[in-house]
């Protein structure tokens, strides 16, 4: 079976042919980076029509480098929600209107059920329950995952995504967008010990909240006034360390209190080399199962997608023509 899926959930189009649900034919991600750079975060309006120009060309070039063309296409999987609306619009419109002409099935895909799959892409022995980090530029939670399409969020941020915290505190150190990759290089030069910023642990629950130290980095930068590069590498190391002290206590607690012993951590900040480490740390210091994906899976792509279609039609839970995208998880 092959499957085309497409992602325009924020500001990467992408479209991927996965063959029988593991074969990967190709993943192509066009990234609006240079677009949004020089606004230090994204403008939406911006996404969407960049997402219009590049549709075709990315699912062409999906389909060339597939070796294949439309009409070898047998399911269409398309990211519905949760996103950015003017831009999951794009490949909601696009996706029906190619299951329409080929009158081929559909299939609507929860963009962060990707995420929580997207370790099958590489890891094809991981066995159900495990645990799911996704932390990303706009989500930040914990899962536990029993199953295809079976899950349970056990927490959530409050307020900023961590991927969103570390693009802020980017822009306030006047760097530019993505602020996680840069912020991540950055930090290794850093230390991060120089400044002992805030670890929101929202005790008693699996939620978690970065707004208090992106305003204690805020508040620390004004105090400083004059940033010289090593200043700002130790504020990088030292934000980057509390937040990822945060995230990887989180899912050890996770780990305590339900007693699943394998862990995934996925979505764009699974990309960040602390987080990595620190990840592997733990899984090695107490023998816990971790599945790491490789970065070009971490951050959004439409190989994801697909996996998580291919299991969809493989239930039959096909969409209809109706199908509509929205901002917010419908679940
Ligand atoms: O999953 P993703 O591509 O898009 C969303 O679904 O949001 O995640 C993008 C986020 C951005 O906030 C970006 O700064 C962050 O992931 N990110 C990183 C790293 N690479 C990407 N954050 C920290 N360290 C990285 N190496
Ligand atoms: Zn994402």
């Amino acid at each position: 079976m092959h499957i085309l899926a497409l992602d325009t959930s924020c500001d990467d189009t992408s479209a991927s042919v996965l063959k029988d649900g593991s074969a990967i034919l190709s993943n192509i991600v066009s990234n609006q980076n240079e677009i949004h750079a020089k606004y230090s975060g994204i403008v939406p309006e911006l996404a969407s029509r960049k997402h219009i120009e590049m549709i075709i060309p990315v699912v062409q070039e999906a389909l060339d480098t597939a070796k294949l063309t439309l009409k070898d296409i047998d399911v269409v999987a398309v990211t519905y929600a949760p996103g950015l609306i003017g831009s999951l619009l794009v490949s909601v419109c696009f996706a029906k209107s190619i299951a329409y002409a080929l009158q081929k099935p559909l299939v609507a895909v929860n963009h962060l059920a990707g995420h929580i799959y997207s370790v099958f892409l590489e890891h094809h022995d991981i066995e159900f329950p495990y645990l799911c980090l996704v932390a990303s530029g706009g989500h930040t939670s914990l899962y536990l995952v029993r199953d295809f399409y079976s899950y349970q969020e056990l927490g959530r941020t409050r307020d900023d995504a961590v991927g969103e915290a570390y693009d802020k505190v980017a822009k306030m150190l006047g760097l530019s967008y993505p602020g996680g990759p840069i912020i991540d290089k950055l930090a290794s030069q850093g230390n991060k010990d120089a400044f002992d910023f805030p670890r929101g642990y929202v005790h008693n629950s699996f939620d978690f909240s970065f707004s208090g130290i992106k305003n204690a980095v805020r508040l620390k930068i004004a105090e400083l006034k004059e940033l010289s590069l090593s200043t700002k590498q130790d504020i990088g190391a030292s934000f980057q360390n509390a937040v990822t002290d945060v995230l990887v206590r989180k899912v050890h607690k996770a780990v305590i209190h339900t007693g699943i012993k394998s862990i995934a951590v996925a979505g764009g900040v699974a990309a960040n080399s602390n987080l990595r480490a620190k990840m592997q740390e733990l899984a090695s210091d107490k023998g816990y199962k971790l599945y790491l994906p490789s970065l070009k899976f971490c951050t959004d792509n439409a190989a994801m997608i697909a996996f998580v279609g291919y299991h969809l039609a493989k239930a039959q839970k096909y969409s209809d023509l109706t199908l509509n995208a929205s901002s917010t998880v419908v679940s």
